[in-house]
């Protein structure tokens, strides 16, 4: 399902490379954490399979294709269609209805991936249900809790059903109780509509609930026995 090989990822101007020469296979419907120090470059590796960031070295590769062989139209659809990117911040505009927010991708696209506004405000609502938020539509997301600012963030990540999940920190900024409604949440999606997630996490309850846990170290994945810490 996600394929990457000998990626390197080096920023203008630092020296070192935060990836290096990192190679990682997800196979369909997997639950992969990924763990690491801050800094260790977890985002930056979200943020490649994500289509967010091409200026890589290396094999990028998702469904069977390369990302650095999509074109522009491509890799939008790509972006919109088949992966869903929850970041670490929650990234949602506070002069947008939650319901907005979430059919953003839908209503300021153009060409194929336009939609319908009354549909992509009716599929905002299901999604919104769909996260336990059945009622968050009309309010906007500076009146809603952390956790249930995450689930709007997760709304929208959901909203073109995506076939991956990519999930940073998901639970970093919540209560534990509330972190673990999250998890089930993440699990649910997972189990029952077999989205591939690639979770960021420092949450053992997250990593414990996956599958494979992979640590980010020196710019590599390593996978490593037992628990994650
Ligand atoms: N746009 C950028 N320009 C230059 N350096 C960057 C940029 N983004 C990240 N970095 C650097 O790359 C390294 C990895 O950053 P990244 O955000 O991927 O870490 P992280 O593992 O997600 O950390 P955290 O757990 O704190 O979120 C850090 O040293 C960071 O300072
Ligand atoms: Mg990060």
């Amino acid at each position: 399902m996600i394929q990457l090989e000998n990626v390197c990822r080096r920023y203008a101007g630092a020296d070192t490379e935060v990836l290096r020469n990192l190679d990682l296979q997800v196979g369909r419907r997997e639950f992969v954490s990924i763990v690491g120090r801050s800094g260790s470059g977890k985002t930056t590796l979200l943020n490649l399979i994500g289509g967010l960031d091409r200026a890589y070295e290396g094999l990028v590769q998702v469904e069977g294709r390369r990302l650095d062989e999509l074109d522009d139209s491509e890799l939008s659809a790509y972006r919109n269609l088949r992966v869903g990117q929850v970041f670490q911040a929650y990234h949602l505009l506070d002069h947008l209805t939650c319901r907005e927010n979430v059919a953003l991708a839908a209503l300021f696209a153009r060409g194929r991936e336009r939609r319908d506004a009354a549909w992509a405000r009716r599929r905002a609502d299901e999604v919104l249900a769909g996260v336990g938020l059945p009622d968050a539509g009309g309010r906007a997301p500076s009146t809603l809790s952390g956790g249930e600012r995450q689930r709007v963030a997760i709304a929208r990540a959901l909203f073109h059903r995506p076939a991956i999940l990519l999930c940073d920190e998901p639970t970093g900024n919540l209560d534990t109780e509330t972190g673990r409604e999250v998890v089930e949440l993440l699990l649910d999606l997972h189990l029952e509509e077999e989205v591939t997630i690639v979770a960021v996490t420092h949450d053992t309850a997250i990593s414990a609930a996956g599958g494979r846990v992979l640590h980010l170290v020196d710019g590599r994945l390593e996978e490593r026995g037992g628990a994650a810490g």
